[in-house]
């Protein structure tokens, strides 16, 4: 397969803007790219167990060429590794590795070495700078793009943490290649939001184009930088989600709810909670008037063409219950003056922040979805 030139999307936040490279092989050529913006910098790169297996050789391989010195932390993989005691672990080595603000923290693998790596970098010497190298499709279309980064806490998912932007973003696609065709699913979910929540043009060429934007090459290099795109324009519009970047939400509030009552585990990863949200956000902005029935069938029918689970009772395991779905609703989106704001929409690309959404519909809603067939 012919290799597609590389691809540059800008985040523009200022004296804080920042690259977001996309094209095959960057891992490989990282050193160079980090040289040639930042120089002779220090770095530590922050990967878990599965990712550094396939992906550290090669990134500590070139950072040495070009002469930077480099040292690593590798951590467990999986949601656990956000947690205090090893955000404790990785700030320590570090500062071990004497870090000074200017020299790098290189996030190497999925959302959660993504998150971990970059909060740490933004409490070390209160702020080091890092680079983002996301692993997954799922990171590559979202979670390296942007600046949020934390930890999970006994209370629950990402509560600990902070806006902290990298310095360069490289998502390297030739890594997908690596995943399972499951996790490329689950990130394509993420992919279809950009086109549900405000750009119908791009749905439309994803429902024709799907199956190349899994396989690989031209189409998927597209589907990953129009992505980046429309998040760039979101993120440079509202960094710090004071409004329209809650739009990106669309369908998580479902999803989350049902991640935390599969215990964030195996039984459903995000992306495949999400599709189920997203298909939820149609019917739920369906029966508040807001949009019509055909709309939340073909966002299941495309969603259904590739394989993702579109319905609760899809999820695998013990039936969900709604007192519990309720619960991690309400935790999830603070019931302000008797009401949850909830990501709704108008149709398909017409999406909009509902702020006064009563829990007793959201209840009555999860009743009846509940009762659907798969
Ligand atoms: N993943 C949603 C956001 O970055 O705002």
């Amino acid at each position: 397969m012919l290799t597609q030139p590389i691809e540059k999307v800008e985040v523009s936040l200022e004296n804080r803007s920042y690259d977001i490279l996309i094209g095959d092989d960057l891992i490989k050529k990282a050193g160079e790219e980090i040289f040639n913006r930042f120089g002779a910098v220090k770095t530590v790169i922050v990967s878990d167990e599965t990712v550094a297996s396939h992906h550290l050789a090669p990134l500590k391989t070139t950072l040495k060429k070009t002469g930077l010195e480099t040292y690593d932390i590798i951590v467990k993989p999986g949601e656990s590794s956000k947690s205090w005691s090893v955000l404790e672990e990785v700030t320590a080595k570090i500062l071990e590795a004497k870090l000074e603000r200017k020299d790098l923290v290189i996030a190497l693998g999925g959302g959660v070495i993504g998150d971990l790596a970059g909060f740490a970098a933004s409490i070390v010497r209160r702020g080091i700078d890092f680079v983002q190298i996301p692993t997954s499709l799922l990171a590559q279309v979202d979670s390296s793009v942007g600046g949020k980064t934390g930890i999970n806490t006994p209370h629950g998912k990402n509560l600990v943490g902070a806006f902290h932007q990298p310095k360069l973003v490289l998502a390297d696609t030739s890594v997908l290649d690596t995943l399972s065709p499951r996790h490329m699913r689950a990130g394509y979910a993420e992919i279809a939001k950009y086109g549900l929540i405000d750009e119908p043009e791009f749905f439309t060429w994803l429902e024709n184009n799907w199956q190349d934007v899994l396989k690989g090459g031209p189409a998927r290099q597209y589907a990953v930088a129009k992505s980046c795109h429309i998040k760039a324009g979101v993120v440079a519009r509202d960094e710090k989600e004071s409004g329209e970047r809650a739009l990106l939400n669309l369908g998580h509030t479902f999803g989350h709810a049902f991640e935390g009552a599969t215990g964030y585990s195996d039984r459903l990863i995000h992306g495949e909670a999400i599709a189920i949200g997203m298909v939820m956000a149609h019917r739920f902005s369906n029966r508040l008037n807001h949009a019509p029935l055909e709309d939340a069938h073909r966002v299941k029918a495309h969603f259904q063409a590739l394989g993702l689970p579109t319905e609760i009772n899809e999820i695998n395991g013990e039936k969900l219950e709604v007192k519990q779905l309720m619960e991690l609703i309400s935790q999830d989106k603070k019931v302000s003056r008797g009401t949850l704001t909830f990501i709704l929409t108008k149709g398909i690309g017409r999406s909009f922040i509902a702020h006064d959404v009563p829990p007793s519909e959201v209840e009555a809603f999860l009743m009846e979805e509940l009762k659907r067939p798969c």
